[in-house]
């Protein structure tokens, strides 16, 4: 029998995989990281299914969990937010069903920071602005950061900056940011990004603090970067008319003529 990784987005239970959804539909067992999975995903979870928040639970009793199904010849989904590349624990989980032999397969979601990007109506990556996202964090009291990751050094490439689980320390990140973006730099906070309360705000290094209310704890993305709500950046040459290109050869001689 087979545990299942799923990726289970960013919050709204229809921005989930159809893959997802149908491993999650196919599962007598349902484990699922409750401090940021809504209860709506589990809906597509089969009558009778047993559900298991491991939100209080230890790595030792998540495995013995997963162990117990696998014995009884049950599959497993496993949800964690958002994607599972970055912040989802589920490498630590991998390495312990292949030390006890248990299969696993793995199925992405829709992670954070594009929903938060989708809410803001943006692209983060404009030609002459950015051309690099960094998805990072700030030290957390369950995670160091390893020493060469400081935002500071991040900030110094101009690169828009994702920070997660950091809107708890907001005053040092506008701290550590200004210096290299300057304070009329764009910054959006979005809180619970596709949650039926997500909520935004929109300011400027110097004005955030002004404007963020206190109940944006916890689930809360900051974005910063000068692409954010600009119209003043290049187009892309790859729609222009005199772009000559594979799917639509200009000139007299294309560099990939067609074949006809
Ligand atoms: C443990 S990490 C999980 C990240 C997740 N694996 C992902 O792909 O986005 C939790 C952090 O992700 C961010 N986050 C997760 N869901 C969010 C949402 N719906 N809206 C805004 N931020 C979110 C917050 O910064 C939160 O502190």
């Amino acid at each position: 029998m087979t545990v299942h990784f799923i990726g289970a987005g960013p919050g709204a239970p229809d921005l989930l995989t159809l893959r997802g959804r149908d491993l999650i539909a196919a599962c007598p067992v349902c484990l699922y990281a409750g401090s940021l999975v809504p209860e709506g995903v589990l809906a597509h979870c089969p009558p009778g299914a047993r559900i298991v928040n491991t939100a209080p639970l230890s790595l030792d009793e998540i495995v013995t969990e997963m162990a117990a199904a696998h014995s009884e010849r049950k599959d497993i989904a496993r949800l964690h937010s958002g994607d599972l590349s970055i912040w989802s624990a589920m490498g630590e989980q991998l390495r312990r069903l292949r030390a006890l032999g248990i299969p696993y397969t793995v199925t992405p979601g829709v992670p954070s920071f594009a929903a938060a990007a989708a809410a803001l109506e943006a692209e983060l990556t404009l030609p002459g602005l950015a051309q690099t996202v960094v998805l990072t964090r700030t030290p957390g009291r369950a995670s160091a950061m390893p020493e060469g990751e400081k935002l500071a050094a991040f900030a110094a490439t101009g690169a828009v900056l994702a920070i997660h689980l950091s809107i708890h320390l907001l005053d040092k990140v506008v701290a550590d940011l200004t210096p290299h973006y300057g304070a009329d730099c764009p910054v959006a906070i979005v809180w619970r990004a596709s949650w039926p309360d997500q909520r935004i705000v929109r300011a400027t290094l110097a004005t955030l603090d002004a404007v963020v209310g206190t109940e944006m704890e916890r689930t809360a993305l900051i974005l910063v970067g000068r692409t954010l709500g600009s119209s003043d950046f290049g187009e892309s040459r790859l729609y222009a008319a005199d772009y000559d290109r594979r799917y639509r050869p200009v000139g007299a001689e294309p560099r990939f003529p067609e074949v006809s």
